[in-house]
């Protein structure tokens, strides 16, 4: 059974591990299922913070995660994973090609029981723009949008259950930016089973084309836009 809330935020807290100061004031959240939330706010505010917080990628000074109503004890932080995607703002690739990069999580104990689907991935990439021969680049040949749509394309093709999108497409030309979106709508369309999104975007466009409910982040708070009832 799928609780209809995917993850919840309790008093989650982040502090500068150094200064001590506020990266993430306490922070209560909910992504209920099916629910496609999008974050802006100004740089530094704390976006990817609350991200990679909910990621569970940096430990936590406060609070509390909830991933279907429960707490994610250490063991299932790699189920977790699997479930509760981010999608670095700058893309960490490895060396090789893109069809190398693409591979790489199914050589993790995490995706053992999954197979690389080359025919797949080459679609997606099609799906995104790219040519025939993208799967062939070298990483390190590969221009800053097109990094993204190798780190995007290595996450749709394990469909997670939650995506955490942080500013994915800012390095993009336009058609590509309206390509990715598509992919993620394919990828909420694959499964209407509950899936969920947060798109940390500073575009207001596309702010409204990828969202139906809007926060904003300020100076490591939370809140919703001015004049906003939600
Ligand atoms: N691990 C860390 N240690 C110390 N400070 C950090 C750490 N991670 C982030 N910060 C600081 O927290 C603040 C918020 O950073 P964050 O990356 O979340 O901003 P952002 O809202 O995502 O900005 P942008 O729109 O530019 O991506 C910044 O001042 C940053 O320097
Ligand atoms: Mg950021």
């Amino acid at each position: 059974m799928i609780a209809a809330n995917l993850l919840e935020a309790r008093a989650l807290a982040r502090r500068d591990p150094r200064t001590a100061a506020t990266l993430l004031a306490e922070t209560d959240f909910v992504l209920a299922a099916s629910e496609r939330v999008v974050i802006t706010g100004p740089s530094g505010s704390g976006k990817s913070v609350l991200l990679r917080a909910l990621a569970l990628l940096d430990p936590l000074d406060g609070g509390q995660l909830l991933w279907h109503g429960r707490s994610v004890e250490r063991r299932a932080i790699p189920r977790f994973r699997r479930s509760v995607a981010y999608v670095r703002q700058r893309p960490a690739l490895v060396e090789g090609t893109v069809e190398d990069n693409l591979r790489y999580p199914y050589s993790l104990r995490a995706y053992r029981d999954l197979r690389f689907d080359r025919d797949g991935a080459a679609r997606l990439a099609r799906a995104a723009g790219r040519g025939e021969h993208f799967l062939d680049k070298r990483a390190s040949d590969l221009s800053g949008g097109e990094a993204q749509v190798t780190a995007l394309i290595r996450v749709l093709q394990l469909a997670p259950e939650v995506l955490l999108l942080d500013e994915p497409t800012a390095s993009l030309d336009p058609d590509t930016v309206r390509a990715i979106e598509a992919l993620v709508d394919d990828w909420f369309i694959a499964d209407r089973s509950g899936r969920a999104s947060i798109w940390v975007s500073h575009d207001p466009a596309q702010a409204a084309r990828v969202g139906q409910r809007h926060l904003q982040m300020r100076a490591g708070r939370l809140t919703a836009p001015e004049g906003d009832a939600a």
